[in-house]
């Protein structure tokens, strides 16, 4: 894999560059139309780096309708996903009425602009959330994890509130980063939906509480949490989605007695 390249849009049309930006099929006439569509947009470079590698280059990530790499849009510093050419979507509109939807209630990174092949937001300087608690010790670990899984099951019920369901938040060990604040961050709208029932706080909590390694590392820090009592709390808050079926789930995870 090569090193972390700055690669400005005039130096883009190279076919190394191009395998990327027409992943997995590159032709010179795909790279053509969306490099009109970079400039179109205000991109200005892109950053490749990251811990993933696509097509011998590294980048943030890699998933079935796209790849995310850093970029810039004129001086700021983005994040862009780009529409890989053998998607099962054709434009990446959808992915944006969802993200720009969850925005109104201050979820997910700020949309930007997006294109039929780019979809652009700010980025989030931070790490995915199994990454992040993995750097935690010493004082304050328990109130810092506290804090940012209220943070996260808050997110998830204004998704509940707004009808809007994430549809990956079941295993998200991609798609929540943590900043540099300890805030977190919820990523990839890609198959959200506001047709179907929302079960953003059951997917979150099966996600942090009840079915991944890091169930484990979360109640290492918080103590053991009452499974069977979050069971319940769960299918309560199913049938009967109210504020104060919601809480009961915050004090069952958080292990708060009052
Ligand atoms: N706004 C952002 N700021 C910083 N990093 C981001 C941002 N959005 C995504 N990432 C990084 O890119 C990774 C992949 O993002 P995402 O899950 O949205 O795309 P994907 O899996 O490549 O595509 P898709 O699932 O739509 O096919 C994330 O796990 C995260 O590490
Ligand atoms: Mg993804």
């Amino acid at each position: 894999m090569r090193a972390n390249e700055l690669v400005h849009l005039e130096q883009l049309n190279e076919e190394a560059y191009g395998r990327v930006v027409c992943y997995p099929r590159y032709s010179v006439e795909e790279l053509r139309k969306r490099l009109k569509e970079l400039r179109k947009l205000g991109v200005t470079a892109i950053e490749f780096s990251g811990k993933k590698v696509v097509s011998g280059l590294p980048a943030l990530g890699k998933g079935c309708v796209g790849i995310v790499v850093t970029a810039y849009r004129r001086n700021e510093k983005v994040a862009m996903k780009i529409r890989r050419v053998d998607a099962d979507r054709t434009r990446m509109q959808h992915e944006a009425e969802m993200l720009k939807k969850a925005n109104t209630v201050s979820v997910g990174p700020c949309l930007l602009d997006v294109s039929d092949n780019f979809l652009i937001m700010k980025f989030i300087e931070g790490m995915l959330f199994p990454e992040w608690i993995h750097t935690l010790s010493g004082r304050g670990t328990k109130f810092r994890v506290q804090r940012v899984l209220r943070n996260v099951l808050e997110q998830s019920w204004r998704l509940d509130e707004l009808g809007l369901d994430h549809g990956e938040l079941s295993r998200a060990p991609k798609h929540i980063i943590a900043d540099a604040d300890g805030k977190p961050w919820i990523v990839d709208f890609e198959s959200a939906s506001v047709n179907r029932k929302v079960s953003n706080v059951t997917s979150t909590c099966h996600y942090l509480f009840i079915g991944s390694p890091i169930a484990k590392a979360i109640q290492t820090e918080l103590g053991q949490l009452d499974r069977a009592k979050l069971i319940q709390a769960l299918r309560n808050y199913k049938q009967n989605r109210t504020r104060e079926s919601f809480e009961t789930i915050l004090k069952v995870c958080l292990l708060q007695t009052s």
